[in-house]
């Protein structure tokens, strides 16, 4: 398929705010801490954040059950707030932004891979991958070429009309995976990607998100507990005790880990 953008098709373009930030990191937080209250007590998730992440890095975050990830990928997505501090994506300061534009970043910069898939149960594997595109809208006829392609790099083209209850769990999570891609977005946000996939198939999807981020020159950000999966990727960062502890080489970790006397368990 030729890399045309998508969305040069639509018709109906609406306004995105122009970034206001030199830097080339697609991503940019700084002092970034989220406290949840619950029953009326503070239940803190993470502090003093502060990360920058380049175009074209794949990035892989760890830590205990419990240390933050799915609640900083959700911040890092807009799609909750933080407490304190600033997030930056693609130069664009989400501090203060109307929904609308809120919407409308998530929806043209970031593609996100969640844990439950979050498939539309009444459409077929190919119209789940459009929607994004038809969302924004771009006609379903003119979407699907991008569809099939990102269906095709996830090894999904022999499923085309199945309904999401009509795949296993593995195949899912490549349909989401797909329908992530197919806006081609600068950010990619994955919590825990390969978790319902055997090994095998669990290395190919590093793989291909390892590829995305390096021809495609976007950012991925992958929530895992598996090593295997870290050490595919360029960086690795270790949220724990609420704060980031490691941000580094992942073939570091593990030395890191024995000079801590800390042990991941999946
Ligand atoms: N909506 C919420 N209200 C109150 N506390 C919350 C809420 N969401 C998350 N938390 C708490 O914040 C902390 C971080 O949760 P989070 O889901 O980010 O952890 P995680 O690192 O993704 O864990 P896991 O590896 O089990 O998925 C946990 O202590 C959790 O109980
Ligand atoms: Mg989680």
């Amino acid at each position: 398929m030729d890399h045309q953008n998508p969305r040069t098709m639509s018709e109906k373009v609406l306004p995105v705010r122009t970034p206001d930030d030199s830097s080339h990191a697609v991503i940019r937080v700084e002092n970034l801490s989220k406290t949840f209250v619950h029953n009326g007590v503070d239940v803190q998730a993470f502090r003093d954040v502060n990360l920058q992440i380049p175009r074209g890095q794949m990035v892989t975050i760890m830590g205990p059950s419990g240390s933050g990830k799915s609640t900083l990928l959700h911040i890092l997505g807009g799609i909750e707030p933080p407490t304190q501090g600033e997030i930056w994506i693609d130069g664009q300061n989400l501090a203060g932004m109307r929904d609308l534009e809120l919407t409308l970043l998530r929806r043209r910069h970031i593609g996100f891979i969640f844990q439950s898939f979050n498939l539309v149960p009444t459409l077929s594997v190919v119209d789940n991958v459009t929607l994004p595109l038809v969302l924004d809208g771009v006609s379903a006829y003119s979407a699907e070429p991008f569809a099939l392609e990102c269906l095709q790099r996830v090894g999904m083209s022999h499923r085309l009309r199945h309904l999401p209850s009509q795949l296993s769990g593995g195949e899912q999570q490549r349909v989401a995976i797909a329908r992530a891609l197919v806006i081609k977005p600068s950010l990619i946000l994955a919590d825990e990607p390969t978790g319902n996939l055997d090994s095998a198939r669990g290395r190919d999807i590093t793989q291909l998100l390892v590829d995305v981020a390096h021809q495609g020159q976007q950012t991925v950000v992958v929530v895992t507990h598996d090593i295997r999966v870290a050490s595919q990727s360029d960086r690795l960062i270790v949220l724990l005790d609420g704060h980031v502890k490691f941000d580094g080489d992942p073939s570091q970790v593990a030395e890191w880990m024995a000079a801590m006397q800390l042990e991941f368990h999946a």
